[in-house]
């Protein structure tokens, strides 16, 4: 599959990276405003094609990325130390008004990626600029989150975290809502597995949780400055599913005409991804917490939106 992706900073480099490593890519078009470091940025992600299969990556202007399945927008300013996701939003919105047009003159028929933060928001300017139906525009969302809920519930329970199932949902931001209540290890109830095994998921224990992935983002930036492997994983495990048609279930943001009441609005929830983007929202079954939580982060997300003019 060919796949663009416009932004050649660490995050578009480093999904970039993993598209190639992974071999989901078989072509990668790289293309920022400084050519210099989508030049750089590919070349150095080519260098990694002998250790993978075999793929073509170049640098490009946007009329490179015809033909492309997918191009993910990982374009625009990123979070500084302590600054929130919904912070960069105006200036990140004006820069979507500039390359979504530009995208689809040189690809109409791909499926857009956001990246970009506040990634609901972005994602929802997206498709608005874009014109393309709600399913074929996806938001990165709660993927990482939910990677990062899954981690930590897996080492404090010493599985993998490919046998935790449990999902962050909502806002890709600090209004997130981590889903315990229908989380499992296995087919078992989260709280009974971990009683089993002599780990019980106290309300310390869940705090702890809860702030790890809630934070996350904010500890890693304040240590070196930015996040990118774990979003360059989670953007390069979008693109597999859409290639391998895989319909697999993955908490990703997309425009919902509504959700509890409030929208349109672009959150993340259980989704159905394939070769068509989006084609399904599996509606989880939430607590009266989770519940409230979701609706807090959902009229967030629209009151921000409903500052826009797109
Ligand atoms: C993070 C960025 C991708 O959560 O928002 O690391």
């Amino acid at each position: 599959m060919k796949v663009g992706i416009v932004g050649a900073g660490m995050v578009g480099s480093a999904a970039g990276f993993a598209l190639i490593l992974k071999g989901i890519a078989t072509e990668l078009v790289l293309v920022d405003r400084d050519a210099a470091r989508a030049r750089a940025e590919a070349e150095d992600i080519a260098h990694a094609v002998p250790f993978a299969a075999p793929a073509v990556v170049r640098a490009g202007d946007f009329d490179d990325l015809d033909g492309a399945g997918v191009v993910i927008l990982a374009c625009g300013v990123s979070q500084k130390r302590g600054e929130t996701r919904l912070a960069l939003l105006e200036r990140n919105a004006a820069v979507f008004r500039e390359v979504v047009g530009a995208v689809m003159a040189a690809c109409p028929g791909a499926i857009l990626l956001v990246a970009t933060n506040p990634v609901d928001i972005m994602g929802q300017v997206a498709q608005a600029l874009s014109g393309l139906p709600p399913g074929r525009v996806i938001g990165s969302g709660t993927i990482l989150d939910t990677a990062r809920f899954r981690w930590l519930v897996g080492r404090h329970l010493g599985i993998s975290p490919g046998s935790v199932h449990a999902y962050v949902l909502g806002e890709h931001g600090d209004s997130e809502v981590l889903a315990w209540s229908n989380a499992r290890a296995g087919s078992v109830p989260l709280a009974s597995f971990a009683a089993q095994v002599g780990a019980p998921l106290t309300a310390a224990v869940r705090e702890r949780i809860d702030e790890g992935v809630r934070r996350a983002a904010y500890t890693i930036i304040a240590g070196k400055g930015a996040t990118w492997h774990g979003i360059g994983a989670g953007l390069a495990r979008i693109v597999a599913a859409i290639r391998g048609d895989e319909q697999a279930v993955l908490s990703v943001s997309t425009v919902e005409p509504e959700v509890l009441g409030v929208g349109p609005v672009a959150l993340s929830l259980p989704r159905l991804v394939g070769r068509e983007g989006v084609t399904a929202t599996l509606w989880p079954e939430l607590d009266d917490a989770e519940t409230g939580a979701l609706l807090a982060s959902a009229t967030i997300l629209r009151a921000q939106v409903e500052t826009l003019r797109f």
